[in-house]
C-alpha cells in the first residue's frame, strides 16, 4: 500500500519537474539563496508544528535518530550562510526531545533506542556549543551538559564482558541488534570523545577517545594505511571474529574528523597520519569526484536511513578541512564538484528544487525524502565551511556550561525490563527485526 503510493506521488511530483536552482559554487550570495530553498524543502518533512504531532520529529517512515540528523543540517544552515529563520524552531526540537534526564532517552524512544540513535543527536548539541549557539534559559539544560550526558550515559554502557570491550548496537537486551556491536555507535563514542577532548580540554575524553579506536581497529572494524575502511559491525557471538564488511560514507565520516579533532587538539603525528588514512581511502566514495554512497546507491537499494548518510559525511568533511590545514585542497575539490552535482539534482517535485539521490545523474533522478534533501543541502552549504570559524572551544568563544558528570546523576535512564509493558516491547522487537532484515538485504549487494 505504501509503495503504491510512493509510486503514485514520485509520478505526480515528476509530472510537474521544472529548472533546476541557481547555483554558483564562486557565489556566497548565490550559495545562500540557493541553499535557504533546499532547507526549506527539507522542513517540508517536518511535522512537529502541526496540530498533534510532536516537536522534533519528522513525518513518517523518517525514525527519531534522523530528525536529530536534520537539526544538525539545520544548524549547520544557520552557521554557514548565517541565516537565522530556523534557529527558534531548532532550539525548540532540541530542548523538547532531550528526555526527562536531560540524555536523550527520551521516554518515547526509550524501547527501541539504540546507541546510535541517542548518539546523533549528541552531535547536534556538540556542535551547538562549538558554534556558540544560543545558550538555552537557565531552566533547561545547556547543550555542552546535554552532550557530556550522551557521552557519559554510552561510556557506562562500554561491554567488557565480550569481544575484549566495545559498545552493543541496542541499548536494551530485548530489542534484536543487542547481539551485534556495530561501527556507528562505536565510531560516535570515539567522534564524541574527541571534540569533547578538544571542546573541555579534559584529558580523560583524549584516554576513551584512544580506548574505543583501539579496540576497534583491534577486533578488525578498521583497516589500515592505503586502505584505511571503516566497516558496519561485528556480531557479538563467536567473538567479534566475523566482520560484516560493509562500508557507508558516515561511518569513514565519523572516524576521518574524529581523528581531525584529536589532532587538532593534540597537535599528534599520529592522529594527523590517521586522518589523511580516512581521508586518501575514501576516494572510493567519489565518482569524478562526486560522492555517492557506494554500498547502495549503484545497486538501487539505499533504504531510507542509508539516504541521509552522505549528509553527515558531507559535515564531517567541512568540519576536517577546518581543522586540518593540509586536507583542505583535498577535500574542497571534494565537496565543490559534489555540490555542483548535487545542486543540479535539486530540480524536482511541485516545487522545483526537490534534491535526488544520485548527483552525478543528469538533473533529478526521480527519488525524494528527508535524507535526500539534508544530503544535498548539507553539500552545499559546506561549499563555505572555510568562511567560517572552525569550532570554538571553551577557551576560543565557546560559553555553553557542561558538567563532567551529566547523565550520572540519576539512575533513572537505566529502565529495566520491567519498566516496559509486554505490548510495546514486542512492537519494539518487530520494528527491529525490520531494521536487521533490511541490513541482511544489503549484505548481498555488498560490491567490494
Ligand atoms: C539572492 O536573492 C536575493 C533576494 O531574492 C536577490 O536580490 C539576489 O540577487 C540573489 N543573489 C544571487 C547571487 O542570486
Ligand atoms: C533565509 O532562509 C529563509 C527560509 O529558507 C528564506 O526565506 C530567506 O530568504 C533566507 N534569507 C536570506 C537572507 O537568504
Ligand atoms: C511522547 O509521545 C506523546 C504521545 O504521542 C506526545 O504527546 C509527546 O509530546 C511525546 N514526547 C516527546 C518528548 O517526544
Ligand atoms: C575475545 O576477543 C577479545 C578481543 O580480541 C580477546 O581479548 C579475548 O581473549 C577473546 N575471548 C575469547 C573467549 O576468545
Ligand atoms: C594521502 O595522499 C597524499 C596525496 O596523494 C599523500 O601525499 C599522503 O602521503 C597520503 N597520506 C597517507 C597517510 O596515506
Ligand atoms: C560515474 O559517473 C558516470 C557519469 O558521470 C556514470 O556513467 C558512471 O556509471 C558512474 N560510475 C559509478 C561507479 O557509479
Ligand atoms: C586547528 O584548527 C584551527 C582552525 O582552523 C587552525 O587555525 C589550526 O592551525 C589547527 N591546528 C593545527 C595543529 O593544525
Ligand atoms: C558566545 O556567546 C556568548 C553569550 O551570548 C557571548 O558573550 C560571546 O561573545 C560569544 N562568543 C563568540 C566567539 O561569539
Ligand atoms: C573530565 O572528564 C571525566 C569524564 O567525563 C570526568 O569524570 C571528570 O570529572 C572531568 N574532569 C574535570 C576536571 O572536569
Amino acid at each position: 500500500m505504501r509503495l503504491l503510493l510512493a509510486t503514485f506521488l514520485t509520478a505526480l511530483l515528476s509530472f510537474r519537474s521544472s529548472q533546476a536552482l541557481d547555483f554558483d559554487v564562486d557565489n556566497e550570495g548565490s550559495i545562500k539563496n540557493a541553499t535557504a530553498l533546499v532547507a526549506g524543502g527539507l522542513l517540508d518533512y517536518y511535522t512537529g508544528q502541526q496540530y498533534g504531532q510532536t516537536i522534533g520529529m519528522f513525518s513518517n517512515p523518517y525514525y527519531w535518530w534522523e530528525a536529530g540528523g536534520a537539526w544538525g543540517s539545520i544548524l549547520d544552515f544557520w552557521w554557514y550562510t548565517q541565516n537565522d529563520t530556523y534557529n527558534a524552531m531548532l532550539e525548540e526540537a532540541l530542548l523538547y526531545q532531550a528526555g526527562e534526564n536531560h540524555d536523550y532517552i527520551p521516554l518515547n524512544q526509550s524501547t527501541t533506542e539504540g546507541n546510535d540513535d541517542q548518539a546523533f543527536w549528541g552531535l547536534v548539541v556538540m556542535a551547538a556549543a562549538e558554534r556558540n549557539f544560543t545558550n538555552p534559559p537557565e531552566t533547561e539544560p545547556q547543550w555542552l551538559y546535554l552532550a557530556q550526558a550522551v557521552f557519559n550515559t554510552m561510556a557506562l554502557r562500554w561491554d567488557d564482558e565480550s569481544c575484549g570491550g566495545g559498545l552493543r548496537w541496542q541499548i536494551f537486551t530485548w530489542n534484536s541488534g543487542y547481539d551485534y556491536k556495530n561501527t556507528v555507535s562505536n565510531g560516535a563514542l570515539f567522534h564524541l570523545a574527541a571534540r569533547l577532548a578538544r571542546y573541555t580540554g579534559n584529558n580523560t575524553y583524549v584516554d576513551w577517545a584512544e580506548k574505543v579506536f583501539d579496540w576497534m581497529k583491534g577486533i578488525g572494524l578498521l583497516t589500515e594505511n592505503d586502505n584505511s575502511y571503516v566497516y558496519d559491525g561485528a556480531k557479538v557471538d563467536g567473538n567479534c571474529s566475523t566482520i560484516t564488511k560493509l562500508i557507508w560514507t558516515y561511518n569513514q565520516g565519523l572516524l576521518m574528523s574524529g581523528c581531525a579533532y584529536l589532532y587538532n587538539y593534540t597537535g599528534s603525528e599520529t592522529w594527523h597520519t590517521r586522518t589523511f588514512e580516512f581521508l586518501n581511502s575514501s576516494d572510493i566514495f567519489f565518482n569524478n569526484s562526486i560522492l555517492y554512497e557506494r554500498t547502495c546507491q549503484e545497486a538501487n537499494t539505499c533504504n531510507t536511513d542509508q539516504r541521509s548518510f552522505k549528509a553527515y559525511f558531507s559535515r564531517f568533511l567541512g568540519l576536517t578541512a577546518q581543522l586540518v590545514p593540509a586536507a583542505r585542497n583535498q577535500i574542497m575539490d571534494w565537496i565543490r564538484a559534489s555540490a555542483k552535482g548535487a545542486a543540479q539534482s535539486c530540480s524536482g517535485g511541485t516545487d522545483g528544487h526537490t534534491c535526488g539521490l544520485n548527483w552525478f545523474y543528469d538533473g533529478w533522478d526521480g527519488k525524494w525524502g528527508l535524507g535526500e534533501q539534508m544530503a544535498a543541502l548539507e553539500i552545499m552549504q559546506n561549499v563555505l565551511c572555510l568562511d567560517r570559524p572552525a569550532p570554538y572551544t571553551a577557551a576560543t568563544g565557546g560559553s555553553s556550561v557542561g558538567n563532567g558528570a551529566a547523565g550520572t546523576e540519576t539512575s533513572a535512564t537505566n529502565l529495566s525490563p520491567l519498566d516496559i509493558t509486554t505490548g510495546s516491547r514486542a512492537a519494539a522487537g518487530i520494528i527491529t527485526a525490520v531494521i536487521g532484515l533490511s541490513i541482511v538485504a544489503c549484505t548481498v549487494w555488498l560490491v567490494l
